[in-house]
């Protein structure tokens, strides 16, 4: 744990949020879950590691069965289902023609609310993906093995994209459309991408934008650095109309929805491929340094994010499932795409913002398809309270399930998402996990285990974490205090590596715990998340948050979240972010930035009241510096607060890095603003 602003060295953290209350899963839930085996962690437990595994492998369809189910002889570098081959298009589409031909496989749902809802079979996903999939063999020269950067929006052409290149057996790396188009470029290079996968626009927030003229920049970028794209591919947003300003460059250039015409009919087998071919490389920033691609394997990636998907998220294939976080996120990869598809569910593509044009917007949508299944993450509910909830009770819907993931939520928020979206009627699942680990790795599993606001839970079945010291030693359950918490087996889901740099990734997430670089047993190899954490007597995990997310003042351990949602149990606080502001005597001190809820004043006495609620929530070490009410937090287009911008501004750093992903930039001068008022 970085110490550079205090005198503690060790890795706990006192830990002052208090234990919440259970809530029992509603019967109806119980009687129809996909998992209801209480003995199930018993049956994971560490003795019978990995056979278990055999179980998630079994939800799948397997050209040829592994020979062996996992190879450790060289940590932390583990291959599973070593000699089985697979498609991952074959086991998301064509294994479900035969009894679910005419079922939705993806409800697309476009920003604008007078554009009819798109509704695609199972049948008709086949025929998209076997004509692209042809067109991209056949035309373009995708192979096996090849990288192929994707730059899409939410539109249902993207799942399409992502399964016709795993059709052929050709690794993608999907780009967040929000990113910039430097951000795409550096992936380019890194992945090595000679194919450049795009859209002429698509909508947010009530506007058309052009996302073409990303593409051109990022391929001028790459190629400024060394990596020529040759062939970059088009999706119309209107199919048969050109919706970009920006025009095309001929020899370079292609429009998808020109050029499948001549394709008409095609139909390409599913490469069978081993097991360990990579499927996906997903890029995710450290703190440092340039982006890492975390790489995905096909069959242990696929039977972990399948099985998850079905005991975690209970999907069944009569499910109707929306996931509202981005497909450019992993999120979006395992539990929009490829675990609800492998399932047979049908699973929604929203294009645009959730609360446009009003915080109604999910509910009609959840009212007009009948969604049962609810997936989002606490900024996304932060966010619709804010806008004042939108009136759920208004809208005939029921969700019998409920996902918050991507950072810890605040028990106020929680108990606001079970009762209002959830109408008192849903289940909720906490789910932790992170880019790097395919899926989740703590959650309660949601016919078995009570829940708990506020604590993500137990393990998931089969995953064996722990809470280490800065020494590595094991911290026991229920001291109230935080340490470092890590994975002690390997898991399918696991990323392989990170593309190309192989030292970064035992560097970054082994080298800290591992006691014997020669050692051959994985036993010597926990993976290292970054993420403090509590483990509560009970067995239930909280989650605190990166630990640079974690301040220190004056020798105090502080996890941003606890002021954070302290500040929040001050009614007519929509949002909260903590930062550290350099201190003379403290070293640093929180300050915290607060966004109000419609109709409530920003006045001193609001802001007495944040300060307060935060020193008797915590105690006075904890009361903030300063709390500035801000008109909204900046905020990235996939929701995450930007911290770093508001730390930046606290230590009056006029240096604010990069704001050219955030869903809001004008905020960041806005705030300034407020700041230099004082
Ligand atoms: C980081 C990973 C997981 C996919 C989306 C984010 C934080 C994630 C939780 C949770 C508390 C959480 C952690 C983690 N996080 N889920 N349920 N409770 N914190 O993926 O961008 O790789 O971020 O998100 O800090 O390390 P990511």
């Amino acid at each position: 744990m970085s110490d550079e602003t205090g005198s503690v060295s060790e890795a706990e953290i006192a830990v002052h949020w208090g234990e919440e209350a259970y809530f029992t899963p509603p019967e109806s839930f119980v009687a129809q879950a996909n998992l209801t085996d209480r003995d199930i962690r018993k049956r994971y437990s560490l003795e019978n590691f990995p056979n278990y595994y055999e179980d998630f492998a079994n939800l799948l369809s397997w050209d040829r069965k592994w020979d062996k189910l996992l190879d450790s002889s060289n940590p932390p570098f583990y291959k599973w289902f070593v000699g089985g081959r697979l498609n991952v298009s074959y086991n998301c589409i064509d294994r479900h023609l035969e009894k679910y031909r005419n079922k939705t496989a993806i409800h697309f749902v476009p920003e604008p609310e007078n554009e009819h809802i798109e509704h695609v079979t199972y049948q008709e996903l086949w025929v998209k993906v076997n004509e692209f999939a042809a067109f991209l063999r056949d035309k373009v020269g995708v192979k096996q093995g090849d990288r192929v950067t994707i730059h899409m929006p939410m539109v249902p052409e993207l799942p399409v994209t992502m399964l016709a290149l795993a059709r052929l057996g050709a690794i993608h790396s999907v780009v967040f459309a929000g990113f910039s188009a430097k951000a795409c470029a550096g992936r380019i290079v890194d992945s090595e991408s000679r194919v450049l996968i795009t859209m002429d626009g698509y909508y947010r927030a009530g506007t058309l934008l052009d996302h073409k003229e990303k593409a051109d920049v990022a391929c001028d970028e790459a190629s400024a650095e060394g990596q020529k794209v040759e062939t970059v591919l088009v999706w119309q947003r209107y199919p048969g109309r050109y919706s970009s300003p920006t025009p095309l460059k001929a020899g370079r250039d292609l429009v998808v929805n020109d050029e499948l015409p001549a394709f008409r009919g095609k139909r390409v087998a599913p490469v069978s491929v081993p097991a360990e071919d990579p499927l996906f490389l997903m890029y995710t920033s450290g703190s440092t340094g340039r982006p890492k691609g975390a790489q995905h394997s096909t069959g242990g990636y696929l039977s972990y994010v399948t099985w998850t998907s079905k005991m975690i998220q209970d999907i069944h294939p009569d499910d109707v499932y929306w996931c509202m976080a981005d497909i450019g996120w992993i999120t979006g990869h395992s539990y929009i795409v490829y675990g609800p598809l492998a399932l047979a569910a049908s699973t929604v593509i929203y294009e645009g913002t959730p609360t446009y044009p009003d915080a109604g917007r999910p509910w009609r949508v959840a009212e007009e398809l009948g969604v049962n299944i609810f997936h989002t993450s606490p900024t996304s509910i932060r966010a619709l309270r804010k806008a004042g909830g939108g009136n759920p009770e208004k809208y005939n819907y029921h969700f019998k399930h409920m996902t918050t993931v991507g950072e810890p939520i605040e028990p106020d928020v929680w108990k606001w998402y079970h009762k209002v979206v959830g109408k008192g009627e849903a289940v909720i699942v906490d789910t932790w996990w992170q880019t790097e680990n395919g899926g989740f790795l703590c959650s309660t599993v949601p016919a078995v285990d009570k829940m708990k606001p506020g604590s993500a839970g137990p393990p998931i079945p089969g995953i064996h974490p722990m809470i280490l010291d800065e020494d590595g030693n094991r911290m026991p359950a229920g001291t109230g205090k935080a340490g470092n918490i890590c994975i002690e087996n390997p898991w399918p889901g696991m990323f392989q590596g990170i593309w190309h740099d192989p030292d970064r990734f035992v560097a970054t997430y082994f080298t800290k715990y591992n006691k014997n670089p020669k050692s051959k047993d994985w036993r010597d190899w926990p993976y290292f998340a970054g993420d403090g954490a509590m483990l509560a007597a009970d067995g239930y995990f909280r989650i605190l948050g990166r630990i640079d997310d974690v301040i220190n003042v004056a020798g105090h351990r502080l996890g941003t979240k606890e002021l954070e949602s302290a500040a929040l149990t001050v009614a007519g606080v929509a949002e909260a972010a903590v930062v550290a502001a350099k201190d003379d005597i403290k070293g640093v001190m929180p300050e915290i930035y607060v966004s109000l809820q419609p109709g409530v004043e920003a006045n001193a006495a609001m802001a007495k009241k944040v300060s307060d609620a935060v020193a008797k929530e915590i105690g006075p070490i904890a009361r903030p510096r300063k709390v500035w009410l801000v008109p909204d937090l900046p905020k990235t287009r996939s929701g995450k607060i930007m911290r770093r911008i508001l730390a930046a501004i606290s230590n009056n750093n006029p240096d604010t890095g990069d704001i050219t992903t955030l869903a809001n930039p004008e905020m960041v001068e806005q705030i300034q603003k407020i700041h230099q008022a004082g």
